[in-house]
């Protein structure tokens, strides 16, 4: 037993701590470009945006500091092969070449996940489960506990996910190294009507070129997401630094660099973020779920909150950047009435925030025109089954 665990930490130390690994953090479609900017920023190398996600190239502590990072992304996938598939045979071999006892605990729930574009291989079931079987007799020849598969509804925090995806003739094996979605970031316990996604409301604050340099005003903060983003980016605070990632539970975790990556962001952190970010909301309760949901984030102090009515408040002081994720019905009578509150709202940003600079959520790409801005930048990204387009401009001087 003490020589298998020697040899356990030798082939951890030699096939997992020492390679340089090909990487791949996932984003939604359209946000490629903005994830490897964000990438490039965190020093990695190699970046390369692709449909999809991002490449990138490194060591264990590649894979950890995108983990800890990102704030556009929804996961990061180490990429085990890759390789050319003419039959079955190819797909049995590469499966069983992978040292899976360095990444998967005796014993964790597994889910094989298949995806296949045109691809040589067929039938996603059988794909599954031989990938699945080759882990199995890979652990159980060393004398380790196999893993078990995954249950529906098990506890997303503990499940591997391993995945297989075909496209043409080529076809890739890569193990999910973050868990639950990155976007799920801990803070967010509580909702308010159609909250946007963390890693969407980060892109949409980076896509406008918020740094904390600023004021923001968010005046229909729902449960204080872009707020809270915001907070985050402008203190430095890492978006991952409060959850665990799936790759915490992997026999190789190299402990001691995960725990300088977490101090490093804990020293880098500013104390308060330097320019004032105000969440407003006309409905109280929801204010209050902000505020717990802020607390959670550790930025509660960063955040000034106000129940108020945006068409009757006036602008903070200013000039600064507003940040505005607008109610939205999916119904025709809805639609028609979101237009016209756009219409509304461009008319009140223009009289009371002239100057400012603005980043919107908006539902049709063709309310652009309706903030009347100027320098538009736009950009249209899939959010809960629906397209919605990030849009960022400024509102011309009074
Ligand atoms: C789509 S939600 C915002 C969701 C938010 N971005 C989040 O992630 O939770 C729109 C919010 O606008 C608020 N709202 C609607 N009309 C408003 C008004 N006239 N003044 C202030 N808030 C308003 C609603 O109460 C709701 O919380």
């Amino acid at each position: 037993m003490a020589q298998t665990t020697m040899n356990l930490a030798r082939r951890i130390k030699r096939h997992v701590w020492a390679p340089v690994w090909d990487w791949f953090a996932v984003c939604p479609p359209g946000l490629e470009w903005l994830c490897a900017q964000e990438l490039r920023g965190l020093g990695l190398e190699e970046v390369e945006p692709q449909e999809g996600g991002v490449a990138f190239r490194g060591k264990l502590e590649a894979g950890y500091r995108a983990n800890l990072w990102l704030r556009s992304a929804s996961r990061v996938l180490m990429r085990l092969a890759d390789f050319r598939v003419r039959g079955w045979d190819d797909l049995l071999r590469q499966a069983a070449r992978p040292r899976w006892e360095v990444f998967i605990a005796p014993g964790a729930p597994l889910r094989v996940q298949v995806s296949l574009k045109q691809s040589n291989l067929k039938h996603q079931g059988r794909i599954a489960e031989e990938v699945f079987d080759a882990v199995v007799r890979r652990l159980e020849a060393l004398g380790l506990e196999p893993p078990r598969p995954a249950q529906g509804g098990e506890d997303d925090n503990l499940v591997q996910r391993l995945l297989v995806r075909g496209y043409g003739r080529r076809a890739s094996l890569s193990l999910d190294t973050t868990g639950p979605h990155l976007h799920r970031r801990g803070y967010r316990l509580e909702g308010a009507q159609a909250p946007l996604r963390e890693n969407l409301a980060a892109a949409l604050l980076l896509f406008a070129g918020y740094q904390g340099q600023e004021p923001l005003v968010d005046p229909m903060c729902g449960s204080g997401t872009l707020a809270i983003e915001a907070a985050l980016l402008a203190r430095r605070l890492p978006p991952g630094g409060q959850r665990r990632f799936v790759f915490q539970r992997w026999p190789s975790l190299r402990v001691k660099t995960w725990e300088h990556l977490r101090r490093k962001a804990a020293e880098a952190a500013l104390p308060r973020a330097p320019h004032p970010i105000w969440a407003r909301d006309r409905h109280g309760p929801v204010l209050e779920a902000a505020r717990r949901n802020a607390q959670r984030a550790g930025v509660e102090a960063d955040l000034e909150m106000l129940r108020a009515d945006f068409f009757k408040a006036p602008a903070p002081p200013g000039p600064g950047l507003v940040v505005i994720n607008p109610p939205y019905g999916r119904r025709l009578g809805s639609v028609r009435q979101a237009r016209e509150l756009m219409v509304r709202l461009g008319r009140h940003l223009r009289r009371a925030y002239a100057g400012w600079r603005v980043a919107a959520v908006l539902y049709r790409p063709e309310w652009v025109g309706l903030l009347g801005l100027r320098g538009t930048k736009s950009l249209t990204v899939p959010h809960g089954g629906l397209r919605v387009t990030l849009v960022t401009g400024r509102l011309p001087a009074a």
